[in-house]
């Protein structure tokens, strides 16, 4: 298992699998790797001939201090994991300076709109620090194609963007979201729930689960009332927002077409930790 915590050494490596006209599947992660990330790391696997996963926590698409300070960080346990896989996976879990050098600031970015949705609405700055270490890794690693889950489906729309406007010669894969067996998606920060709140979180598939059946019959406007008063009386679970949104825009739609396309994005805080989920709807 090779770990690299340094560019250039990943560099010449990577030189070396380039000059053997390989292909590399890449897969950002930010590590306290599960499941979800592992079902990334597997479809990498099978398209490519290299695999290169990093881990790396990015300080500049973090809008609250505390939760960069509170997210997990369990490097040699995602080593290990990622071991079960293959050891031939390459690792890249550099420093902050690494990275940064000791500029730790993000580029101002357009995604043509997309980042003013949803989680650019609450996460202020999230999406340029994102994309400024999308941007980054990607010029490091080179890959052919890179691998993002649906999870965050708002990224990785905003990474096609960003891969289409500056030309960055990635195939953008998105793979379905992994769920617990109750539903609640995976992520690395159920691991920070309590008891409580770990009980309570699966409400939220369940709740888009009627969403999406409400909205074969139902207004965009209808469905969102009601599944605002369904979280209106919960103790455990406080909703952020609930949007339907056109798939492609992620503009919140106002009048159903039969010929578009629309997805229903939750966010919600479980306690102090913040979940986020989506549903495909037709
Ligand atoms: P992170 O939250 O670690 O997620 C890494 C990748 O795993 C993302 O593409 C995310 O969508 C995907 N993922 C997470 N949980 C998933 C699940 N339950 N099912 C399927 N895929 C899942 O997203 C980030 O890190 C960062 O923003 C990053 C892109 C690495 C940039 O720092």
């Amino acid at each position: 298992m090779i770990v690299f915590t340094n560019k250039n050494e990943l560099k010449d490596k990577i030189s070396s699998i380039r000059s053997q006209k390989h292909t590399i599947g890449f897969v950002p992660t930010m590590g306290a790797l599960h499941k979800g990330h592992l079902s990334l790391v597997e479809q990498a696997m099978s398209n490519n001939q290299y695999v290169i996963v990093s881990i790396f926590v990015n300080p500049t698409q973090f809008d609250n201090p505390s939760d960069l300070e509170k997210y997990p960080r369990t490097l040699e346990q995602d080593v290990a994991l990622l071991k079960t896989l293959s050891k031939d996976i390459i690792i890249y879990a550099p420093s902050v300076n690494d990275i940064y050098d000791d500029k730790v600031t993000s580029t101002k970015f357009s995604f043509d709109g997309l980042e003013h949705q949803m989680e650019g609405k609450f996460r202020e700055g999230h999406f340029d620090g994102v994309g400024t270490i999308v941007k980054k890794l990607f010029e490091i690693v080179t890959p052919d194609n890179a691998y993002f889950g649906e999870k965050d489906f708002q990224q990785l729309a905003i990474i096609k963007k960003l891969v289409s406007k500056h030309n960055l010669g990635v195939n953008v894969v998105g793979c379905k979201i992994h769920r617990e067996e109750n539903g609640l998606a995976m992520s690395s920060r159920n691991t920070r729930l309590t008891k409580a709140h770990k009980n309570a979180a699966p409400f939220i598939y369940k709740t888009l689960l009627t969403a999406k059946e409400k909205f074969g019959t139902k207004s965009a406007n209808q469905v969102t009332k009601w599944v605002e008063q369904q979280f209106a009386n919960h103790t455990l679970l406080q909703l952020e927002y609930f949007t339907i949104a056109d798939a492609n825009t992620l503009k919140t739609v106002q009048r159903k077409s039969k010929y578009k396309t629309y997805r229903a994005f939750i966010a919600v805080y479980a306690g102090e930790i913040r979940l986020i989920d989506n549903i495909a709807l037709n």
